[in-house]
């Protein structure tokens, strides 16, 4: 018989005013699974997405396995999924349908799926029935049993299907395989309970739970003792970091300004909702060079009809108040955001108010999307009758006035001096490093590879419009 424990998105939904335990990784029984054998993991999506993929590796590598990018000599194959719009799921059946072909060349291969996809019913039931080369189906709330599941099917040579609705615990002491060696994520809390109506998160990452500030604080000194240079705080709704804890009041700016207090080089944060972003955390990004002046804040919409409909818990008047509090107290700011257009029954002058909110804001940044419906959420029912024509052209004249934004955010740096933590070669251009600047600003100069991993200053000589071109200066 193989496993089965199929989600149930009606159960996700709940939230149980359940106290969530903290517990500390247990290893398993098993040793050595993987030795002589390779894995891979193709990551989808969010930083979430990543953060779990390093932790999946972790547990591989403890067992002996050996990372591989060549499908064709990997024994285990890991599709880490995203379920936030409808394209990013087709990636992922696109490429399901292309591993067949694989696993005829290479029966052995295990094939797993994982992340957001498998919380869906329907998404489980598509891979039962029509996608029989898979053979582990596990979700985001059991990443840390995987070795458990990859020995039944090593062993039993069963398809295994297992995915939990409701969070559990939050598991300490994880093994890591960071795929950086000096800018590392760190998970501050899990899920989301906001139920945007659009969005699926809250119901494939469950209620939101922050973690002990202990471990955190820990894990962060024992970066810096490697060497990291940037640390970027993990969480859906990171502003809403501590609100769960029962027993001590320790809210998101004293976990950066306790954070800020290490000799972190920087500190980046994602992603934060406008509701819950209050004074004491900007008087702390603001007290801090080490906290980057750099903030993804996003607004969905300008339109206060859409952003009611999409529950966002805000209008675009107390939006744009709080974007002219965080630029006067921190006046080097930069401000990136995200944006849905054709939202249902978003009407011309709905979609006009948030060209206009994109103005008034001066965002440097944007990522755009058109909305796609997601099944079990509430706006899957809204009746939507905008076409994909008129969609398409909302999604193009909001990305010229984006893109405006960004070769404006990036003008500002022209003839200066910025700081650059040097990534590596450019991904279009070998002959030149990369790196980024507090801003978050690509750059592109000509150095030594040994510079890389380091911050150093570069003088910005042309700004373009998706990155700037620079010289190392003295040099
Ligand atoms: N359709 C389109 N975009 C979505 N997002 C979330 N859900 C949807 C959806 N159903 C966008 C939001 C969010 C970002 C991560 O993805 O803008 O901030
Ligand atoms: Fe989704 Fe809204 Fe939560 Fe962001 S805050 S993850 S958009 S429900």
């Amino acid at each position: 018989m193989e496993k089965l424990h199929k989600p149930d998105l009606k159960l996700a939904r709940k939230r149980s005013k359940e106290h969530i335990e903290t517990k500390e990784y247990q290893k398993t029984e098993i040793i050595n699974l993987g030795l002589g054998k390779k894995y891979l993991i193709q990551t989808h999506g969010c930083q979430a997405n990543e953060a779990d993929t390093e932790v999946l590796a972790g547990l591989l590598e403890d067992q002996a396995f050996t990372k591989t990018d060549i499908i064709e000599e990997t024994d285990v194959l890991i599709i880490n999924t995203c379920a936030i719009r409808e394209n990013a799921e087709n990636k992922v059946f696109g490429e399901l349908g292309r591993l067949k072909s694989y696993k005829k060349v290479n029966p052995n291969m295990i094939i797993a799926v994982a992340g957001c996809m498998p919380q869906e019913e329907a998404v489980v039931e598509r891979i039962l029935n029509k996608y029989k080369h898979v053979d582990i189906v596990f979700g985001t709330h059991n990443v840390s049993q995987f070795i458990e599941y990859l020995h039944y099917v090593m062993v039993e040579k069963k398809r295994l299907i297992e995915v939990f609705s409701k969070e559990g615990d939050i598991i300490e002491n994880l093994p890591q395989a960071r795929d950086h060696r000096f800018k590392a994520w760190v998970n501050i809390m899990y899920g989301c309970d906001e139920f945007c109506t659009y969005c699926i998160v809250p119901y494939t990452r469950g209620k939101e739970r922050s973690r002990q500030k202990d471990y955190i604080i820990k894990e962060v000194k024992n970066l810096v003792k490697r060497g990291y240079k940037e640390i970027t705080l993990l969480g859906q709704n990171v502003n809403s970091y501590g609100l769960d804890f029962d027993n001590i009041d320790y809210s998101f700016a004293n976990l950066l300004e306790d954070l800020a207090k290490l000799d972190v080089p920087r500190i980046k944060f994602t992603t934060s909702h406008p509701k819950d972003f209050s004074d004491d955390i900007i008087d702390i990004i603001s007290k801090y060079d080490n906290i980057m002046p750099f903030i993804h804040l996003p607004v969905q919409s300008g339109s206060n009809s859409v952003l009611k409909k999409m529950n966002r818990k805000y209008t675009k008047e107390e939006y744009l108040t709080l974007v002219e509090k965080i630029y006067d107290k921190i006046p080097n700011v930069s401000l990136t955001t995200d944006i849905i257009v054709a939202f249902p029954s978003e009407t011309e002058d709905d979609f006009k108010e948030t060209l206009d909110l994109v103005e008034k804001a001066r965002f440097e940044g944007a990522y755009t999307f058109i909305y796609s419906p997601r099944k079990g959420t509430p706006a899957a029912s809204y009746e939507n009758n905008i076409s994909e024509e008129e969609a398409k052209s909302r999604l193009y004249q909001l990305n010229k006035l984006v893109n405006e934004g960004y070769l404006r955010g990036n003008k500002r740096f022209e003839h200066q001096t910025v700081k650059v933590l040097v990534e590596g070669p450019s991904k279009t251009r070998p002959d030149v490093l990369s790196g980024y600047t507090e801003n978050n600003k690509l750059v592109n100069f000509k150095g030594p590879e040994s510079l890389v991993g380091k911050i150093i200053e570069v003088y910005i000589e042309e700004a373009k419009t998706w990155s700037l071109d620079g010289i190392i200066k003295n040099s």
